[in-house]
C-alpha cells in the first residue's frame, strides 16, 4: 500500500496530475460560472416545457445534476438521455443540451443529429471541440466552450454548471448564482481539508481511501441529489481506482437489495464495504429507513461508513458529496500504485467501435 503522505510517490503514481485537477475544482467551478455567463444564448425561445441533456459517462452526469437541481426548483421536465435514441417527447418545446467533453462521443453525436435534423429542437452544445463543435458551428448552434486537457470526469464543473446558468439566463430555471457561489466557497474549504498536503492523520479522504483498499465499494444514496452523488462515486471508483463498485438508492433498495445479504455473508464481509451518502435535506422517512436498514445488514459487510454533506443549497450538498468521492477515488488509485487518469478500456472500446484495431 502506498503512503499517501509521501508526496514524491504520489507524483510518481499520478504523472498527469489528476489529483491537481481535483484539488483545483473550486477554481474550475468559478471559471465554468464565468464562461456560462458569457456564453451566447438562443434567441427568443417561447413555450419550452422540457430539458433534455444528451451525454455519456463523465459528460452525461451533468444532466443528472440538472435533473435534480432544476427539477427541485422549477416546473421543467428534465431528463438525461444516455444512448442512441431520443424519446418521442423531445421536440421544438424541448431545450436540448448536447454535452461531450471530447465532442466525439458516438451516442451523443447520434442524438444531436436527430435533435437538430428531425425534432427541430433548440440545442446548446457544451464541449471542448471535436466533431460536435464542428457540426454545431455549421448549424449555428450556440456552444459553451470549455478548456481542453482534462479527463472528462475531471471536468465535472465545466460540464454541469453551464446547463444551470443557461437555463437561468433563458428564464427557465431558478437563480443559479447564489447556490454556485455557496458551492465554490464550500469546495474551497474542502480542497484545503482533503488536499495532498494534509496528512492522512487529519485527512478524512485519505483515511477512507486507505480503509477501502482491497474492498469492493458499494454506495447507497437516496432519491434526489444523493442518488446522483452515489452514481458519481461508483463511476469514480471504476474509472480512477480501477475497482468494481456498485450503487443503489433508498427507498427502492428496501424493496429488493436488502434481502440479498443473507446467503454469502462470509464472502461479502470479507470483500465489501458500504458507504452511505447523507444530507440534511433528505426526506424524514428516508432518515428512518437508513436507521432501520443499516443494523440489519452491517454484519455482512467489511465496514459501513456514512458520509454527510455540508451546505444549505441542493447544489452545494450534491457537489460536497461528489467532491469527497472524487478525492477518495483518486487517493484509492494512488494508494494501490495506480495512475488515476487513464481509462484504457474505454479508449479500446471507442477505437474498436470506430473500426480501429
Ligand atoms: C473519462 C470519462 C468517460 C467519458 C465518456 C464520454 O474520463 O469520464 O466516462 O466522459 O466516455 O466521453 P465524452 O465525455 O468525451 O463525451
Amino acid at each position: 500500500m502506498n503512503d499517501l503522505d509521501d508526496l514524491a510517490l504520489v507524483g510518481k503514481c499520478d504523472p498527469s496530475d489528476f489529483l491537481g485537477a481535483v484539488e483545483g475544482f473550486p477554481d474550475q467551478l468559478r471559471d465554468a460560472h464565468e464562461r456560462s455567463l458569457r456564453a451566447e444564448l438562443l434567441p427568443g425561445l417561447k413555450g419550452i416545457d422540457s430539458v433534455a441533456v444528451l451525454g455519456m459517462g463523465g459528460s452525461g452526469i451533468s444532466g443528472d445534476v440538472a435533473r435534480v437541481i432544476l427539477g427541485e426548483e422549477s416546473n421543467l421536465f428534465v431528463q438525461t438521455l444516455k444512448g442512441y435514441e431520443l424519446p418521442k417527447w423531445v421536440g421544438p418545446k424541448t431545450l436540448v443540451f448536447a454535452v461531450s467533453y471530447s465532442g466525439n462521443t458516438e451516442e451523443t453525436l447520434t442524438t444531436f443529429e436527430e435533435a437538430t435534423q428531425n425534432r427541430r429542437a433548440p440545442v446548446v452544445i457544451v464541449t471542448t471541440g471535436g466533431e460536435l463543435a464542428a457540426r454545431g458551428r455549421k448549424l449555428g448552434v450556440p456552444i459553451v466552450e470549455v478548456p481542453e486537457g482534462l479527463q472528462p470526469r475531471a471536468a465535472f464543473g465545466y460540464l454541469s454548471i453551464p446547463i444551470l446558468v443557461v437555463c437561468e439566463r433563458m428564464g427557465l430555471g431558478p437563480k443559479a448564482g447564489p447556490a454556485i457561489e455557496e458551492t465554490i466557497a464550500l469546495a474551497g474549504r474542502r480542497s484545503a481539508q482533503w488536499g495532498r498536503e494534509v496528512p492522512a492523520s487529519q485527512n478524512s479522504a485519505k483515511q477512507l481511501a486507505l480503509r477501502l483498499a482491497g474492498k469492493v465499494p458499494l454506495i447507497y444514496g437516496s432519491e434526489g441529489l444523493a442518488e446522483v452523488a452515489a452514481y458519481r462515486w461508483k463511476c469514480q471508483f471504476n474509472e480512477c481506482s480501477k475497482v468494481p463498485a456498485w450503487w443503489h438508492v433508498f427507498p427502492e433498495l428496501n424493496h429488493n437489495e436488502v434481502v440479498g445479504w443473507k446467503q454469502l455473508a462470509p464472502l461479502t464481509r470479507d470483500s465489501m464495504a458500504l458507504l452511505v451518502l447523507r444530507h440534511d435535506g433528505e426526506h424524514p422517512r428516508i432518515t428512518k429507513r437508513i436507521e432501520v436498514t443499516l443494523p440489519l445488514i452491517e454484519a455482512n459487510l467489511g465496514f459501513v461508513q456514512q458520509v454527510r454533506a455540508e451546505g444549505s443549497s441542493a447544489l452545494a450538498r450534491l457537489i460536497d458529496l461528489t467532491y469527497f468521492g472524487d478525492f477518495v477515488g483518486t487517493y484509492l488509485a494512488i494508494a494501490q500504485g495506480i495512475d488515476p487518469a487513464p481509462v484504457e478500456v474505454i479508449a479500446i472500446l471507442k477505437s474498436k467501435l470506430a473500426g480501429g484495431d
